[in-house]
């Protein structure tokens, strides 16, 4: 399978919350005050769980409301269709630097990188870190950091089957997507559809992306890709990386 390397339209700025809390700020629509909901602590067995999914079949989809609780996922719903409302979203990319191309015949979403200050972001980012760590410490992985983006999916847009990372490279070695929609049905399109690692026309999950609904899957081996929605759709995607420090633009 000829795949276009996957990687971010620009690598996430850690400085630039300014202008990503002003997009948020500038909104007219408050954000749900979700108070000191803390979620669920991660446990040694759910990471159990997500290692032996990972090591086993190479992706796996579970339901994490109740870990993360309903305050939570609001809140980050909240500040992802407040970020769609404003131009803090961009049209994603795929490649880097100036192999840049934003190709409309593969993917259509709109992204913004998370920073992780925002309270529910940062409580996220704290969730986010416990999975590393806990890969880590059942795989072997080497993660060293993460970085994440929401997205949004306005009716029509898709991403064909790629993967989020070329073999070898160990950048991008585990994805994890978390949908945030409420009530989406199978008419709503946008299901996530994943392949054989083996054999790439093979489909092996479909994954509807409810909230909660979490999908993490190794990045250099999973095919996958995000049929049309026919309703905007909302999701948060990560990516546990092996290497320190961004590559150079
Ligand atoms: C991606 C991706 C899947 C999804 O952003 O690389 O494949 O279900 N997302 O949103
Ligand atoms: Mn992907």
């Amino acid at each position: 399978m000829d795949q276009p390397k996957v990687t971010p339209i620009q690598p996430p700025v850690l400085n630039a919350t300014g202008q990503f809390m002003d997009a948020v700020a500038g909104s007219d629509v408050e954000p749900s005050d979700y108070g000191n909901a803390v979620p669920a602590p991660v446990s040694e067995g759910w990471l159990d769980q997500l290692a032996s999914g990972l090591s086993e079949s190479g992706w796996m989809s579970l339901d994490v409301r109740e870990r993360l609780g309903d305050p939570l996922i609001t809140a980050l719903r909240e500040e992802v269709a407040i970020l769609d409302r404003t131009d803090a979203m961009k049209r994603a990319g795929i490649g880097r630097g100036t192999d840049l191309v934003r190709d409309r015949s593969v993917r259509r979403d709109r992204i913004a990188w998370l920073q992780g200050i925002t309270p529910p972001q940062a409580q996220l980012f704290d969730f986010l870190k416990a999975i590393q760590q806990g890969l880590n410490q059942r795989l072997f992985l080497g993660l060293k950091r993460f970085e994440a983006h929401y997205a949004t999916y306005h009716p029509g847009d898709f991403y064909k089957r790629h993967l989020d990372s070329f073999q070898g490279r160990a950048s991008r070695v585990v994805s994890l997507v978390l949908y945030l929609n409420e009530d989406w049905s199978p008419d709503d399109g946008g299901a996530l559809q994943v392949f054989n690692r083996d054999s790439d026309s093979e489909v092996c999950g479909l994954v509807l992306p409810e909230a909660g609904r979490m999908a993490l899957f190794m990045s250099e081996e999973i095919p996958h890709e995000v049929l049309p929605a026919n309703r905007t759709r909302y999701s948060l995607a990560c990516w546990f990386r092996q290497d320190e420090v961004p590559l150079p633009l």
